[in-house]
């Protein structure tokens, strides 16, 4: 009977209590045993009652519940290889055949770093006598399976993370809010939206609502022209009558010479150059709260039952997978690669050459 630990880790997102509840039923369902880590690797590296026997009714009621109920930590102490070490040790201890891990991309990063340095480490543990042989021998292939939980839908190889669409829903509701009152009043609001480098919650909220202009990582606006397009657009908008300006912009916005592009620095151009009475709003937080809509509960339930028969059909001779999204059908994909791919875009964002010729490409996201 196979032991297999679910953990969430990172910023929580909606979808992720739905992920452990099918974790631990398809476990349970297909006969082997279902652990929880509590407080993501922070749980792994104390270990004890922090790694605990789940059994079916334990996640009676969690399918739609909004963050996670077995919480969620960023742990700096993992990304430190004597971190990682305990982890191992604290694994084998309590007999942890595998672990799924659902959080996004750095926590996907840090749980391939575990399992490809889990020889070495087992290694060091009988070295220094704190395992025995025969453990090392018993565990010697650390299974692990990534499911993406993260509200940015950062994560290369999936079309979908569990909370984006749920936070993507959140925000709308927020900037529905605000139309009420921009309206009323005739003024602009600069909305800053989540997302950390990907501007994914921007750009869909942005089209959802109709907003005015929006400011995203992946196309940074030319740094000497700054706000020009912006006003273009949104005095046009007034001529044309309209009574409200909606500017969202993610918070990981840069311009081609790559420096951040802030809500307060596009309030001021609305104000300076416009002359519109302007609010800039934080949506912050609120963007994770509440429950999962319809399509992240069910995107995790799907995702946490694949990534349990992932687990049940690996070869010492699989890579670790990763539970994907692709065209609407539910996918294993390498772990290590997606990691790679989410990498390599994140630097691409962040690459000057990359930021200037985007600057310069038509048309405008929102004419
Ligand atoms: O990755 C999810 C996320 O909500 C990002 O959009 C945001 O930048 C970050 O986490 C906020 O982190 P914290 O909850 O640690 O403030």
């Amino acid at each position: 009977r196979k032991r297999i630990a679910v953990l969430t880790s990172g910023g929580d997102s909606q979808g992720m209590n739905a992920v452990v509840r099918a974790v631990i039923r398809t476990t349970i369902s297909r006969g082997c045993e279902p652990y929880v880590i509590y407080e993501g690797y922070e749980g792994l590296l104390k270990g004890g009652d922090y790694i605990k026997r789940m059994y079916w009714d334990d996640v009676r009621g969690w399918l739609a519940l909004g963050g996670t109920l077995i919480g969620t930590a960023r742990c700096a102490e993992f990304k430190e290889r004597a971190g990682r070490l305990r982890a191992a040790k604290n694994l084998v201890q309590a007999g942890i055949d595998a672990i799924i891990v659902c959080g996004g991309d750095g926590s996907l990063t840090g749980a391939d770093v575990f399992r490809a340095e889990w020889p070495e480490l087992l290694k060091e543990l009988v070295n220094s006598k704190q395992i025995q042989p025969k453990d090392a021998e018993n565990y010697k292939n650390l299974n692990i399976c990534g499911v993406v939980g993260s509200i940015d839908n950062d994560m290369s190889s999936t079309d979908a993370t569990i909370g984006a669409y749920s936070s993507l829903d959140r925000i709308c509701e927020a900037v529905d809010y605000i139309d009420a009152t921009a309206q009323s009043h005739s003024r602009a609001f600069v909305i800053e939206v989540m997302g950390r480098n990907c501007g994914w919650l921007a750009l869909m909220a942005a089209i959802a609502t109709g907003a005015d202009y929006l400011f995203i990582p992946e196309k940074a606006p030319n740094a000497k022209e700054f706000g020009d397009k912006m006003c273009k657009i949104v005095a046009r908008h007034r001529e044309n009558g309209k009574r409200k300006t909606i500017v969202i912009v993610s918070e990981g916005a840069i311009d081609s010479d790559l420096k951040p592009v802030t809500a307060n620095m596009v309030k001021d151009i609305l104000v300076e150059r416009l002359g519109l009475d302007t609010r800039v709003t934080t949506l912050g937080h609120v963007q994770r709260g509440g429950p999962a809509v319809a399509f992240d509960r069910l995107l995790a339930t799907l995702q946490g039952v694949e990534a349990v028969d992932a687990i049940l059909s690996l070869t010492p001779e699989t890579a670790s997978p990763l539970i994907a999204l692709n065209e609407n059908k539910i996918c294993r994909k390498p772990l290590v690669d997606s990691v790679k791919m989410t990498k390599s875009v994140a630097e691409a964002i962040n690459n000057k050459e990359f930021a200037k010729a985007m600057s310069l490409r038509d048309p405008e996201f929102i004419e």
